[in-house]
C-alpha cells in the first residue's frame, strides 16, 4: 500500500493552518481582512472555525446568528483558504446551563459544578445532547455543502467523566446488559471481598474515595463506560452532521499516548479520520532528544489508531502557556517538530492559534499573529517558510503510508488496571517507561512501529512487544498464541498475563490462560525492588541492570538465556525464549535499562531484515523515519541537537525541496529536518 484514501478529499493537500477564532475579535472591523493578508503571506492553506462559538451561534435559545460566520467563511473561501468546521459542544453558553442545570458535571464527590470553563459537560444528559443536535444541524444544513468546508471537527479533546446520578443510571443499565445477573457480576468482581456483595443493581455507584474504590472490576468497567458513553455522546454529534451530509468526513481532537483516561483505540473507530493534539516540551536541558522520541511514540499510536495517516491538529507556533515553565521553541524547533509529526503520518500542521487572544486564560499562548499584528515576527516568518516548503513537499507526502513489520502493545484498558491492581510495587509500575524503553532502537534506527492494543489483528506482524501485559483481555491468548504458531516473534516482560479482563487472577501454575505453553514457563513469586536497588543478568557476554520487579520463574520447556546474578534467586532464570510452533517467545521476567531491549531488538531485527529508513550510521540526536510514497521511499532525517550533525550514507538520495543529489554525507544544521527520497 503507498497512498491513503484522502483525510480530506474536497482539497487532497497538506493542511497548514489551525485554530482560528475570529468570534472573539467582533468588535475589532480591521481583524478580517488583515488576518486573511497575513494568512495568505503565511502560506496558510486551512482554518478550524467555530470550536467555542455556540454563544455566537446561538446567543439565546433557539435565536440563531449564522451571518458573521457566513461572511468569514466566505471571504476565506475566496482567498483560497478552506475551513476545518468545528461543532461547538465542547463549551456551553450562560442560558444553556442556566435553562438545563443537568449539563453541569458532578464530581466524584457528588458535587455539581458551577457554570465555567469547559470540556465539562455531563455526557448523558438528554437536555445537552439535545441542544447539541440542535445546533450541529443547523451548522450542517447551513455549511456542510459549502465548498471550503473540508472536514468536521467533532467538539475538542473529549474527557473526564462524569457522577451525576443520570450517568450512574446509565451505567447500571450499561452493567445489566453486559453482566445479566448479579450473581455474574459479583464474582467478576470479586465482590463478596469485604462483605461488599451487590444485592441490588441501585446499590452500584461509580468508584469514588468517599465511597467504594476496594472494587477493582467496578474501577475497570467504570473506565470503560465513560469511554463507551463519551463515544456514545460523540456518535448523536456525528450522527446529527452526517444526516445532512453524509460526504463530510469527521474526526475529533485527541491527545496522545500519555491521555489515557478514555481508550483512543475504541473512539478512533467511529471517526474517518484521527487528528490529536501535540505539546511536547522542547528544549528540556539535554533532553530533546527523549522527547522527540515520546513524541513519536504519540504520533504512532495516533496513526496505529485507524492504521492510516493521521492530521496534527494542534501545536504550539512556539511557546504554550499552561506549563510551568513557557519556553519558546527555538529557530529550527518548529519546522522539525512538525517535520517529525509528517514523518510519522501526519498530513498536516494545524496550529492553536492562528491569531493570539487578547484577554483571558490563553492570552499568553502564542499564534501565528502575535498581539503585534504583524508579518514581523520570527515566529511568523518560521510559520511561512514552513508552510511554502509543506505545499511544495505535499503532492507526494499527503496520504503517503506508513507499513510496519513491527507493533508493540500498548492497551489503555491495561493501563487502567495496573494504576489500581495495589500490589506488587505502589511505588510505581512504569507503564509508560517500558514502552518508551522498548521503542527506542526501532525509533533511533528507523524501523516503522505501529502502536495497537489487545484489540487488533496481529497477525500482519513479524514482531509484537507486549511490555507489562498485566491484563490478558479476552482473546488475546489465542492470537499471540497464534501469531507465534504461525511464525512471529513475540516478547513479553515481568508482569505479563497476571490477570483477566476483570481484574481477576488466573489460577493455577503453567496454564494456557496465562499463556504458559507458548513462553514455555510460569511465574511462582514476583519479588519488588526498592526503587535504586539492582539485580543485574549476563547475556551474549554483557551484564545488564534489572530493577522493580523479579519473577521467581520456572521452565516447562523454555531456554534460559540468562539467569539472576543476586539475590535468594541468583541462578535462576532472568531471561527465556521458547519455540513455540514456526515462532519463538522471549521472556525478560524483570524490568531492564533500555540498552537490554535495544540489544535484544538489534539482534531480532537482523534475523528479521527488518527494513531501516536509510542504509546509513545515524549519529546521536538524530532519528530517521519513512513513508512509502509511488513505489517511493520518503525518507525524514532530523537533528534534534543545536549543533550540526553528519550522517554518512551509502546509496544515493534526492534533496525533495532542492532537488540536490546527495551522495556519502548528508549534513545536517543543529535543530534542522531533511527529507529525502531514495533514487
Ligand atoms: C488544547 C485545546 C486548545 C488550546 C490548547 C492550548 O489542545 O484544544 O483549545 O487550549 O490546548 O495549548
Ligand atoms: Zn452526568
Amino acid at each position: 500500500m503507498s497512498y491513503h484514501k484522502a483525510a480530506t478529499p474536497k482539497f487532497p493537500h497538506i493542511l497548514h493552518g489551525g485554530d482560528y477564532n475570529p468570534e472573539q475579535w467582533l468588535n475589532y472591523p480591521d481583524v478580517l481582512s488583515e488576518d486573511i493578508r497575513l494568512m495568505k503571506l503565511a502560506n496558510i492553506n486551512c482554518v478550524s472555525l467555530g470550536i467555542f462559538a455556540w454563544a455566537h451561534l446561538e446567543p439565546e435559545k433557539d435565536k440563531f446568528s449564522f451571518e458573521w460566520l457566513d461572511k468569514i467563511i466566505d471571504r476565506l473561501y475566496e482567498n483560497g483558504i478552506h475551513v476545518i468546521l468545528a461543532t461547538p459542544s465542547g463549551s456551553r453558553p450562560h442560558w444553556l446551563a442556566d435553562e438545563y442545570p443537568e449539563v453541569l458535571r458532578v464530581n466524584e464527590g457528588g458535587q455539581r459544578a458551577l457554570y465555567g470553563n469547559r470540556h465539562n459537560h455531563c455526557y448523558t444528559s438528554p437536555a445537552y445532547r439535545e441542544r447539541v443536535r440542535i445546533i450541529n444541524t443547523k451548522l450542517a444544513e447551513r455549511y456542510a455543502s459549502h465548498p471550503a468546508v473540508i472536514l468536521w471537527h467533532i467538539s475538542n479533546e473529549y474527557g473526564g467523566d462524569c457522577h451525576c446520578e443520570l450517568c450512574q443510571q446509565v451505567f447500571r443499565d450499561w452493567l445489566k446488559s453486559k453482566y445479566g445477573s448479579l450473581d455474574v457480576l459479583n464474582h467478576a468482581w470479586w465482590s463478596n471481598f469485604w462483605s461488599h456483595t451487590y444485592t441490588s443493581w441501585e446499590q452500584i455507584h461509580s468508584p469514588t474515595g468517599l465511597g467504594e474504590s476496594a472494587i477493582h472490576g467496578l474501577d475497570l468497567d467504570w473506565k470503560r463506560f465513560v469511554t463507551h458513553q463519551t463515544i456514545d455522546f460523540m456518535k448523536t454529534e456525528i450522527s446529527a452532521v452526517r444526516s445532512v451530509e453524509p460526504s463530510v468526513p469527521v474526526t475529533a481532537n485527541l491527545m496522545g499516548i500519555y491521555n489515557y483516561f478514555l481508550d483512543y483505540y475504541a473512539l478512533g473507530k467511529e471517526l474517518d479520520v484521527v487528528s490529536w493534539d501535540s505539546y511536547p516540551e522542547w528544549h528540556l536541558p539535554n533532553r530533546n532528544f527523549e522527547v522527540a522520541r515520546n513524541e513519536s511514540l504519540s504520533h504512532d499510536m495516533m496513526r496505529s489508531v485507524k492504521q492510516r495517516s493521521f492530521l496534527l491538529m494542534e501545536c504550539t507556533p512556539s511557546t504554550t502557556n499552561w506549563r510551568s515553565i513557557s519556553k519558546l521553541k527555538k529557530p529550527g524547533m518548529h519546522e522539525l517538530a512538525v517535520m517529525n509529526a509528517i514523518a510519522h503520518g501526519a498530513d498536516s500542521a494545524l496550529y492553536f492559534q492562528l491569531r493570539q487572544s487578547r484577554g483571558s486564560a490563553e492570552k499568553f499562548h502564542s499564534a501565528v499573529i502575535s498581539h503585534t499584528g504583524t508579518e514581523n515576527t520570527r515566529v511568523f516568518r518560521e510559520v511561512a517558510e514552513l508552510g511554502k516548503k509543506l505545499s511544495a513537499l505535499s503532492e507526494k507526502i499527503y496520504g503517503s503510508s506508513t507499513d510496519s513489520d513491527v507493533a508493540i502493545i500498548f492497551d489503555t484498558e491495561n493501563k487502567w488496571a495496573m494504576d489500581k491492581c495495589q500490589g506488587p510495587r505502589n511505588a510505581g509500575l512504569d507503564y509508560f517507561g517500558i514502552i518508551q524503553s522498548c521503542y527506542d532502537y526501532f525509533w533511533r534506527n528507523g524501523i516503522n512501529t505501529d502502536i495497537v492494543d489487545s484489540t487488533y489483528d496481529l497477525s500482519k506482524y513479524r514482531l509484537v512487544i507486549a511490555p507489562m501485559l498485566y491484563m490478558f483481555r479476552a482473546g488475546i491468548q489465542e492470537k499471540l498464541r497464534r501469531f507465534v504458531a504461525d511464525g512471529g516473534i513475540l516478547v513479553t516482560t515481568a508482569f505479563s498475563g497476571v490477570v483477566n479482563d476483570t481484574d481477576l487472577c488466573f489460577l493455577g501454575e503453567a496454564t494456557e490462560e496465562k499463556l504458559s505453553d507458548v513462553t514455555g514457563m510460569w511465574v511462582e513469586e514476583t519479588d519488588s525492588l526498592y526503587d535504586g536497588e539492582n539485580n543485574s543478568m549476563v547475556w551474549n557476554g554483557k551484564s545488564y541492570w534489572l530493577r522493580e520487579l523479579c519473577e521467581l520463574v520456572h521452565p516447562t520447556g523454555c531456554e534460559v538465556l540468562a539467569e539472576y546474578d543476586s539475590d535468594f534467586y541468583k541462578g535462576t532464570p532472568a531471561m527465556t525464549v521458547n519455540r513455540f510452533g514456526k515462532g519463538r517467545a522471549y521472556h525478560i521476567c524483570s524490568i531492564a535499562d533500555t540498552g537490554l531491549y535495544s540489544d535484544l531488538f538489534a539482534e531480532i531485527s537482523a534475523e528479521l531484515g527488518l527494513e531501516k529508513a536509510i542504509d546509513a550510521d545515524i549519529p546521536d540526536n538524530v532519528s530517521a523515519s519513512y513513508r512509502n510514497g509511488d513505489g517511493e521511499k520518503l525518507v525524514f532525517l532530523q537533528n534534534y541537537a543545536d549543533s550540526s550533525a553528519e550522517i554518512k550514507i551509502r546509496g544515493e538520495y534526492t534533496d525533495m525541496l532542492t532537488g540536490e543529489t546527495l551522495r556519502d554525507v548528508i549534513t545536517l544544521p543543529g535543530l534542522s529536518a531533511k527529507i529525502v527520497s531514495e533514487v
